[in-house]
């Protein structure tokens, strides 16, 4: 399976994770359903899952997702789990809380909610305007000090805000919006792979409302028929061609959607079918 670097050389994963999302907000699976998809993963050579303590309905089952994956892993300690803090869900809305005091209880519940000692990965979810960058990265910094995390990362950040982070810490990943209609996080991405920091391409489907009907566009329908695959293999197996620091994380809720995402690995697209996926994006 190839693998890709995720911040350190002890630290490897698969080229394709998987985001935990849509089977802990609206519309989610059962309990047994959405384990039943991540077992699937798994045997599908999965070693990554990408969840936060916002993936749930509101905040009164903060951690849901989390609760969720650690249940489903309770075999599987070689899975890399990804976390994040940073957002809260009044009455299901997203809100930013960037303030170190929420950071550090976001963390500490995130630790019960997993079940570890320290948290793998820990991602900074989104900077919060009305705390200083700087201060929330700082706190996770100090939260990685204290042994309760492991490595850091940051999540929809500009190239200014990630130059930002690191003068305040190391960060090993950037988890921005991308995928093959999406093309606003080019620059980070550059700086990435000038930095060698892994990048995390989120939607990389296009989301949950439209990842459904991407094959309704006719070049990524025309080029998904021609390999025998679907087109949202081709928008991941896009991704993977597009730089080795990349590492998509599909979301599903369904069994049989994973291990076709999972299988994209094993889509090779010619230049021809590069340079088409390109011009796609505006
Ligand atoms: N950092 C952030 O701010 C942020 C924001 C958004 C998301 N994320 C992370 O990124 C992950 C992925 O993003 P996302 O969930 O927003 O969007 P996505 O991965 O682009 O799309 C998810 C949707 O794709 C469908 N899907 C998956 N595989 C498919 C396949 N092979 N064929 C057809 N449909 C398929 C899923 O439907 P089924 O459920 O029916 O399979 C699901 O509704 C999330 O789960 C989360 O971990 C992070």
């Amino acid at each position: 399976m190839p693998l890709r670097k995720l911040g350190s050389s002890e630290l490897f994963v698969g080229a394709i994770g998987m985001g935990g999302m849509p089977l802990s907000v609206n519309g989610r699976p059962s309990e047994s359903q959405s384990i039943e998809a991540i077992h699937a993963a798994i045997e599908q050579g999965i070693t990554f899952i990408d969840t936060a303590d916002a993936y749930c309905l509101n905040d009164s089952e903060n951690g849901h997702n989390e609760r969720l994956i650690a249940k489903a892993l309770k075999q599987h300690p070689e899975v890399v789990v990804a976390t994040k803090g940073g957002h809260i869900r009044p009455n299901g809305a997203w809100v930013t809380d960037g303030r170190p005091d929420h950071l550090r209880q976001a963390c500490e519940d995130s630790l019960k909610a997993l079940g570890v000692e320290a948290i793998t990965l820990y991602q900074f979810h989104r900077p919060d305007p009305s705390v200083p960058f700087a201060e929330s990265v700082g706190a996770v910094a100090d939260l990685q000090r204290e042994g309760k995390i492991v490595h850091i990362g940051i999540s929809n950040v500009s190239v200014t805000q990630l130059e930002a982070a690191l003068l305040v810490t190391k960060v090993v990943s950037v988890q921005n919006r991308m995928n093959l209609f999406d093309r606003s996080s080019l620059d980070v991405l550059k700086r990435c792979e000038e930095l060698g920091i892994a990048f995390l391409p989120y939607s990389p489907l296009t989301g949950m409302g439209s990842a459904g009907n991407i094959g309704d566009n006719e070049t990524l329908s025309r080029i998904a028929t021609a390999h025998g695959a679907s087109a949202q293999q081709i928008a991941l197996a896009w991704l993977l061609q597009l730089s080795n620091i990349i590492i998509p994380i599909p979301g599903s809720s369904r069994k049989a959607n994973i291990i076709n995402c999972a299988e994209a690995i094993n889509v090779k697209l010619t230049s021809e079918d590069m340079a088409l996926l390109h011009a796609l994006a505006k």
